[in-house]
């Protein structure tokens, strides 16, 4: 065996004692691998596991995905966030019924062509469900390879993942390719973790590694500072009556499209900001009251948000808003994250 051999042998023993037992390990189905993959993008495995449950429940195969309704789809990713890996999916469904006969394509470069999959996720795919020796490289396995050979190249740049990737091709074992990229990233995610000290005296590879070996594991890997988010400021209206609440479906395009939410503008939440929008529906006689203050942070912008509470005697048709029963707002409809906090504030 050479070295890269030993690695990848190394690497698999200690997986065979040390991985976690997890939903999409339990079988090789293309599908459940394929779902998992999209939803772990972004998302932590313990934040995962009940959306992953969830969804293959009321959606088993392609062809489930592919006819759901979208507000329903929507619902079984509300707050996963980044909804638009959810519309990709059933995009990828319809592409597979029509392509490939309803069968997930058994290799790299026909995953790679579907509608939200990308070259991590191909190689993730082709190699678990498919047993193909293709690399999977993710944030936790750039922050392994970094450390390992002592890289200091800008991890969030292509050419690094590129090149990462070449080189951990010879360390794939040719017999447990799938196995072999899941304990890389199991190792960034248990071992060699980002926040905090890694346990390198968990490590498998702390003979071979020359973060350790040079003490640099605090310097490695290195990334290049992202953009500041920009802050909007915001003042969501929970406009109700008794038993009803008013939502608006957000538009087609953009940051969370397509979502339901609470009727908002921007604005500080000065008085003149809050008449002048209820003047709009013929409300500026109403009374009204701050409620809750929040922020919510994704990864470009940062929303600062101030509630307003209007209350109605009965509901008002208003242009574009949806009036609906209180109590059918967390079965139905999909009210993602960033208005958590107003959404509990609604008694039903
Ligand atoms: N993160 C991405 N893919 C994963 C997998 N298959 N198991 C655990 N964590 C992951």
């Amino acid at each position: 065996m050479n070295k890269e051999q030993e690695m990848g042998a190394s690497l698999l023993h200690w997986y065979d004692f040390n991985a976690r037992i997890l939903p999409w390990r339990a079988d090789k189905n293309p599908y459940r691998i394929w779902i998992s993959e999209i939803m772990l993008q972004q998302t932590r495995v313990e934040a995962v596991k009940p959306y992953f449950d969830r969804f293959m429940k009321e959606l088993p195969d392609v062809n489930a995905l592919a006819t759901v309704d979208d507000d329903k789809l929507m619902k079984l990713w509300e707050g996963l966030g980044y909804y638009n890996r959810a519309r990709n999916l059933k995009i990828a469904a319809n592409e597979i019924l029509e392509n490939y006969n309803g069968k997930i394509p058994a290799s790299y470069d026909e995953l790679i062509s579907l509608k939200g999959i990308g070259m991590y996720t191909a190689g993730a795919i082709a190699s678990i469900a498919f047993n193909i020796s293709v690399p999977a490289v993710d944030g936790n396995v750039l922050r392994v390879m970094a450390r390992v050979l002592g890289d200091d190249s800008d991890i969030l740049k292509d050419k690094t993942k590129k090149g990462m990737a070449k080189k951990i091709v010879p360390m794939i074992p040719a017999d447990r390719p799938g196995d072999f990229n899941q304990a890389l990233i199991e190792l960034g995610a248990t071992v060699c973790i980002p926040n905090g000290e890694p346990l390198c005296d968990q490590c498998p590879w702390d003979t071979v590694c020359t973060a350790y070996k040079e003490d640099l594991t605090g310097l490695l890997p290195v990334k290049t500072k992202k953009k500041e988010r920009r802050i909007e400021h915001k003042i969501v209206f929970i406009f109700e009556t008794e038993d009803q609440i008013l939502i608006h479906k957000r538009g087609k395009k953009g940051l969370l499209a397509g979502l339901w939410e609470f009727p908002n503008i921007e604005g500080t939440g000065i008085e003149e900001e809050i008449k002048d929008y209820l003047k709009k529906y013929e409300l500026e006689d109403v009374g009204y009251e701050f409620t809750h203050n929040g922020i919510h942070i994704f990864s470009h912008i940062e929303w600062h948000m101030k509630g307003v509470k209007i209350f109605l005697e009965k509901p008002k048709p208003m242009k574009d808003m949806l009036w609906i029963p209180k109590k059918d707002m967390e079965r139905i409809y999909a009210i993602p994250s960033a208005f958590e906090l107003f959404r509990n504030s609604v008694k039903n």
